[in-house]
């Protein structure tokens, strides 16, 4: 890896990610059932229909894990804690196991001197609150902060910074109009309220979090560059349409109070009465704001129903995820989301990386495409830091080979891969390559 920890300034923080779902291993320690579990027990939505009962069995490997983060320099460890472990019912009565787990996980953190970056909300919805409507039933915003205060109740004393949501694109758009992810909706009024819902639940427990005394609070949007496919202005329409779905509603809600209007011409009629009277609850404070980045898409108009756009395929190198590589992208959300939503706030890139099927070969994998990729998006940072962009830290998705959503186990982001039958771990060429940069080598 070309870069330093030199080449970053004071107090940056590196990191790296992973989701209690896609690690822990559901099946263990008495959690609830959750939509992931259902919609992969449903045929056809989840590559050879795996689920999360056993993923990495970061339940009981833990301690190995946190050595594995600690051991490769990383400053801050950034996780999620699962609502239906926490609260198998939503609500109610908490599972003592669950929160027991959360307590010794945050100990071995802190014990290795590693900062712990939480995320609430990793879209694992427990059952029992799907039930009733999940994301769609405006309940959901008190649900969600009463499980805040429940698990920060328990661990907020030491916590370094808290995220609320993970992804709101994913958690709403892309599971209730896509049905590409739990609960496998297509249908643009569930979609509407979703997105409404979502914000209105990182507002309600950001409030409910800092009245108990918490700091450090933020929230994970996940952007893609959006470019037109061709020249003209329908195009460029479809393009901004997509910007608007995929990034600028969710900023816009959080950071100005209001909805794009390219987005409020499709959805508005569909979102629950009163909506704008929710945008103060939305837009509490925020410490810090993160970005998830991946890649870009490239839009066609294609007729039909709003929002009438397709994606096509880009030109450029492509990871097995059929994602364009393109750091581009980073450098310019950076800039974008400082100058249009937050100044001088603290942005993290809370998560990159990337999927690729490199073999084992005498006990090494050698990921050279990730170290690239990597390594090109850190140019990427360091460029809009050098702009005046206060980028304040940069985590790598994912520690470990982990369960990739409707692709179940196929898919291997990790630095470190996973044997999904013997569970053992071997740290690849991009773990060492980082541990190198970040002065442990
Ligand atoms: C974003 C999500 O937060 C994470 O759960 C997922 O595994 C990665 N992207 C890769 O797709």
């Amino acid at each position: 890896m070309k870069h330093r920890r030199a080449d970053f300034p004071d107090g940056f923080t590196f990191g790296t990610a992973t989701s209690s779902y896609q690690i822990e291993g559901h099946g263990f320690g008495g959690a609830g059932s959750t939509h992931w579990d259902t919609y992969a027990a449903t045929p056809g939505n989840v590559v050879r229909a795996e689920d999360g009962r056993v993923a990495c069995d970061h339940y009981h490997r833990y301690e190995e894990d946190m050595d594995l983060v600690a051991g490769a320099g990383f400053d801050a460890y950034r996780f999620s804690t699962s609502w239906a472990r926490v609260l198998p019912e939503g609500k109610g009565q908490p599972n003592e196991e669950g929160l027991d787990f959360y307590d010794r996980l945050v100990d071995a953190i802190c014990e290795r001197g590693v900062k712990p970056a939480l995320t609430l909300y990793h879209w694992e919805l427990p059952s029992a609150l799907s039930d009733l409507g999940g994301w769609t039933n405006p309940d959901v915003a008190k649900w969600f902060a009463d499980y805040a205060e429940v698990i920060m109740g328990r661990i907020g004393d030491r916590v370094w910074s808290t995220a609320t949501i993970n992804e709101f694109f994913c958690v709403t758009w892309l599971s209730h109009f896509l049905g590409a992810q739990a609960p496998g909706l297509r249908d643009i009024r569930a979609t509407a309220r979703a997105m409404h819902h979502c914000l209105l639940a990182h507002g309600t427990a950001a409030q409910a979090l800092r009245a108990m005394g918490i700091d450090n609070i933020g929230a994970v949007f996940n952007l893609e560059w959006a470019e037109p496919a061709e020249r003209g202005a329908k195009a460029q329409q479809a393009a901004a349409i997509h910007d608007g779905y995929y990034n600028r509603f969710f900023m816009d809600g959080v950071f100005r109070g209001s909805y794009p209007q390219v987005i409020l011409d499709g959805l508005e009629k569909h979102l629950p009465k009163g909506w704008e009277q929710d945008f103060p609850t939305i837009q509490a404070p925020m410490d810090w704001c993160g970005v998830n980045y991946y890649t870009r898409a490239i839009l066609a108009p294609s007729g039909g129903a709003w929002p009438g756009l397709t994606p096509v395929e880009g030109p450029l190198e492509k990871t097995v995820m059929g994602w364009e590589v393109y750091p581009e992208g980073l450098y310019r959300f950076l800039k974008r989301t400082a100058q249009d939503y937050t100044g001088d706030m603290p942005i993290f890139v809370t998560e990159n990386g990337m999927a690729a099927h490199d073999p084992i070969e005498n006990g090494a994998i050698e990921d050279p495409q990730r170290i690239a990729y990597i390594e090109a998006h850190l140019d990427a940072v360091l460029r809009a830091i050098d702009e005046g962009v206060p980028v304040s830290g940069y985590f790598i998705w994912s520690l470990l080979d982990n369960y990739e959503w409707s692709f179940g186990y196929k898919e291997r982001f990790g630095l470190v891969h996973v044997d999904f039958d013997s569970l053992e771990r071997t740290p690849k060429a991009s773990y060492h390559a980082i541990k190198a940069a970040l002065g442990r080598a």
